[in-house]
């Protein structure tokens, strides 16, 4: 790499970073663990530095400091995101979550999009116990969660709990989305959460094309995969997203397809350029989707791990539930007074990590960045695993302590709950973090509130993740036994 780099005249020092090979750069250092390869690196390099993954140069951004002054204080110029051929594949170039084009026709699409999912969080619910449609979706689909754990448990004792929760939060995103969720056993439902499935794996398997850029004219499976699984879950929600257009009543919004038809249609828009067309709401019906789905089970999965590997922990939020909300369901409005409860899900946001980086950014212009010269397109990658762990914040930062959020009289501590970096900060932030906290924590509750889960006798928990874009914990069973109603016996 060039060290040094001549900007309007004067001398500018581009970041340090290890030396690199021809054409795959730095890809075969970063092995199982890229997240600990370069928290390594950050040792010998500092918060910044440069790689090169294959013929692309990525700039590494560490440290809570460093990572504030990329995504807010500078966030304009950090913007955008790369030019990934598997990021072409999801976006088709008008996804909010992916496409390159950033300006100001993307800022109006997350606007647009931000307003659609708010507009829906405070719809009215159908049944007047639940303060919205959301809360509603998401009582329905744990009750139903709670019946097929204690059925499988009862049928088989111990069983990998990952596919009743996939289906489950599915059926949250799809009654979200679409307002109608499916049996667990229907065909149409489980071809799509087994495509979400494919994709995922597809896109989180580092592929080749996108750093190695003549490869993607290849007609191999490995880069070409994911193209494939994009079409299929495009196919399946512009099918949905056609229906509501033709059965779309302004007075009566039934989910976001509908908020989404309802900002884009309103006849006040003042322009063309206001609004979305109907091809724009098809991809962000399916952006939502995509990241409402994969994201939360993956939490919700690492969340049952934690409770059976630490059954004191489990049974200290069962006594916490006991004792504040008793045997009505719970609501969002209860993460008020079950302050232990979220400290045990920041826990898990922080010790899981499970999205180690954001998705990348990319510069938008010539910048700089802790003295050093940033070009223009250079890819971004925000380690937020290091920020979860760094010693600097956090005591004893590989133990899995709930505690640690609680202050001496036990309140929730909230400045230090938003040192946790899950949802991303900035122009590019999570649009679904409301959604996710609420929805994690009714899933949690509402089964700890019913059942006792337990691992396997004998069975040994493994706790570290399988890498990906989204980090799953390696397949495990439990089981799951009915509580005696109000006791904390875990
Ligand atoms: C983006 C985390 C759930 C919608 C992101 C990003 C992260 C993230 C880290 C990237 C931020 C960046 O690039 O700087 C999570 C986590 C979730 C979750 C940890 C659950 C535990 C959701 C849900 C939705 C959603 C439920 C929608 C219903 C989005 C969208 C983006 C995004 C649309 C793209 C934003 C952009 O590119 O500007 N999320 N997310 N997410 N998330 Fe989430």
């Amino acid at each position: 790499f060039v060290r040094a780099l001549r900007s309007k005249g004067r001398k500018q020092l581009s970041p340090p970073g290890p030396w690199s090979f021809p054409i795959i750069g730095n890809l075969l250092q970063l092995g199982d663990h890229p997240y600990l390869t370069l928290m390594e690196m950050r040792k010998k390099y500092g918060d910044v530095f440069l790689l090169k993954l294959g013929m692309v140069p990525v700039l590494v951004v560490n440290g809570m400091e460093m990572v504030k002054q990329v995504l807010l204080k500078d966030g304009e110029h950090f913007a955008g995101r790369p030019n990934m051929h598997t990021f072409s594949f999801l976006a088709e170039g008008k996804s909010l979550s992916f496409s390159v084009n950033y300006g100001e026709s993307w800022k109006l699409h997350k606007k647009i999009a931000s307003k659609a999912l708010r507009t829906l969080s405070n719809a009215e619910a159908k049944s007047s116990t639940c303060s919205c449609l959301l809360e509603e979706h998401v009582t329905e689909e744990v009750s139903e969660l709670v019946t097929v754990f204690v059925e499988l448990s009862s049928k088989n004792g111990g069983f990998d709990p990952r596919n009743a929760i996939t289906c489950a939060v599915a059926n949250v995103v799809c009654a979200l989305c679409f307002g109608k969720r499916y049996d667990h056993s229907d065909e149409e439902f489980l071809k799509i959460v087994k495509t979400n499935d494919d994709l995922l794996k597809a896109s989180s398997a580092a592929n080749p094309a996108d750093f190695i850029p003549c490869l993607r004219y290849l007609p191999l499976q490995i880069i070409n995969a994911p193209r494939e699984f994009y079409r299929a879950l495009n196919g399946f929600i512009a099918l949905h997203v056609r229906d509501h257009l033709a059965t779309y009543d302004k007075d009566h919004i039934r989910d976001i397809t509908d908020a989404l038809i309802n900002v884009c249609h309103n006849k006040y828009a003042a322009t063309k350029t206001d609004t979305l067309n109907d091809s724009e709401i098809i991809s962000t019906v399916n952006d939502l989707f995509g990241a409402g789905f994969e994201t939360v089970s993956t939490c919700l999965c690492w969340s049952f791990l934690y409770l059976i590997h630490y059954p004191e922990i489990q049974a200290k939020i069962q006594e916490e539930i006991d004792g504040n909300i008793g045997l009505k369901p719970p609501r969002f409005e209860d993460r008020k007074i079950l302050p232990y409860t979220e400290a045990f899900i920041s826990e898990v946001f922080r010790h899981a990590s499970f999205l180690p980086f954001t998705i990348p950014h990319c510069t938008t212009a010539d910048t700089t960045l802790n003295g050093y010269f940033i070009p223009r397109k250079t890819c971004t990658f925000i380690n937020m695993y290091q920020v979860n762990h760094d010693e600097t914040i956090w005591d004893n930062p590989s133990l899995f302590r709930p505690d640690r959020f609680l202050n001496e009289n036990r309140e929730l501590n909230k400045s230090l709950v938003e040192k946790v970096l899950i949802f991303g900060m900035g122009i590019r932030k999570c649009l679904g973090e409301d959604v996710a906290r609420n929805e994690i924590f009714i899933f949690i509750t509402a089964v700890l509130q019913q059942l006792k889960l337990k691992k396997c006798p004998r069975a040994k928990l493994d706790l570290t993740p399988t890498y990906g874009l989204v980090m799953r914990p390696k397949p495990y069973q439990l089981e799951a036994e009915l509580r005696s109603s109000g006791s904390s016996s875990a």
